[in-house]
């Protein structure tokens, strides 16, 4: 099934309404995702990126409803991922003397992960190719998210097709943001933000000026992921230069784990000292949380508490893959601070700020402990805790 953007520019991809993990099972997708591929038919036929391997046999489908893929003459391959090339062994047995264009990065990796003798023209920021009526130009954008990532944009028809960039891995019945449920749709292009593009925000914010200081016209954005800006499609942009700025509000968010309740009684009495100071919180279990979901509500807040009980003498080993995310990350303008029960040596307080150092996320204070099960006294010391989070939180 294909979709018109504009006259003779078709959305040939595929809707995947199963996937529920990506990049491995590195990043949970509730909503599944789509992978996103343009055909352009003008003097000459142009197809920008593919599909994911699995799908290749419904690009080719796609693209038979409108012309013979033999008839292909460039493909524009902005992004070696496989999430994206992986539908080029396929479709290049169709249009084997098809001139694959790619940035210098690209064809290495493109070289990199297919080993085949495919005919590449490499491309960098401000080269044209003229496709009949109109050109396409290209625009480089490394690190965003790979080294070889490169934007395309149809002038003419104004579109730019900034490959990962503005997507959102979000399977919808329809193609357009017009067309689709507004909240869903920004919640799927803010966990994309977050868990993909947040250690490169200063790129973004370099690259978005770049791009419109090139005035370049634009009606549609079409990512290679998820709905196709067309209705007022600069608000993407806006938005991302909102949230590549890690602005946060005034709240915190704790990741944590409990064994035996201690550290949950540790938490919700730091709760209290917050609250007592209006300041909002959100308490989430990494032993029954989402940890891309998590990492959202960490992106939003200003402080970040780590609780979490000493257990063979470190902390409980669910809290890992979210300290290992945060360092990841980068998160910027953030501070933090630890908490946790123990029983006998206690170590897992000391190891989470070390932790915070490798995270670049300045602590708050020395962190608390308590041994056993908090007493009275703890949690008089946890709501006082509460309360010095509270003002740092408040002093942004
Ligand atoms: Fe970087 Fe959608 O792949």
């Amino acid at each position: 099934m294909h979709t018109e953007l504009k006259k003779g520019v078709y959305w040939v991809g595929v809707v995947d309404w199963d996937l529920k993990a990506f990049h491995g099972h590195e990043l949970s997708t509730h909503r599944g995702s789509t992978y996103n591929s343009y055909l352009i038919v003008d003097k000459k036929i142009v197809l920008v990126d593919t599909v994911w391997g699995p799908f290749q046999d419904r690009l080719i489908e796609n693209i038979r409803e409108i012309i013979d893929p033999s008839k292909i003459d460039i493909v524009v391959a902005n992004h070696a991922e496989t999430d994206h090339s992986g539908g080029l062994p396929l479709l290049m047995t169709h249009c084997p003397n098809a001139t694959l264009v790619v940035s210098k990065r690209g064809a290495e990796s493109i070289e990199g992960h297919y080993h085949k003798q495919w005919t590449f023209q490499t491309v960098k920021t401000g080269d044209k190719i003229n496709v009949g009526s109109n050109d396409l130009i290209f625009v480089e954008a490394p690190m965003l998210h790979w080294p070889d990532s490169m934007f395309t944009y149809l002038t003419g028809h104004n579109i730019l097709m900034p490959n990962d960039g503005f997507g959102q891995h979000y399977a919808t019945a329809f193609r357009f943001n017009d067309q689709v449920n507004e909240s869903e749709l920004y919640e799927e292009a803010l966990k994309y933000y977050v868990n993909i593009l947040t250690p490169f925000s200063d790129r973004v914010l370099k690259k978005i000026e770049e791009v419109l200081a090139l005035n370049l016209p634009v009606d549609i954005i079409a990512p290679s992921h998820g709905v196709i800006w067309r209705k007022d499609p600069l608000q993407i942009v806006k938005k991302y230069q909102e949230w590549a700025a890690q602005k946060p509000e005034q709240k915190v968010v704790f990741l944590y784990d409990s064994m035996w309740h201690g550290t949950l009684k540790m938490a919700e009495a730091i709760g209290e000292g917050l609250a007592e100071k209006g300041v909002q919180f959100k308490l989430i279990n990494m032993g029954v949380s989402d940890r891309n979901d998590a990492l959202v509500e960490v992106f939003k807040a200003r402080t970040v508490l780590v609780g979490s009980p000493t257990l063979n003498n470190g902390p409980i080993s669910t809290m890992m893959p979210v300290l290992e995310d945060l360092r990841g990350l980068k998160f910027q303008n953030k501070i933090g601070a630890a908490f946790g029960s123990y029983g006998w040596s206690g170590e897992a307080v000391k190891i989470i700020e070390e932790h915070f150092a490798k995270c670049k996320i300045p602590l708050i204070r020395e962190g608390i402990r308590c041994k056993w099960q908090p007493s009275q006294k703890d949690l008089e010391d946890c709501r006082a805790f509460g309360r010095e989070i509270a003002d740092a939180t408040l002093k942004q």
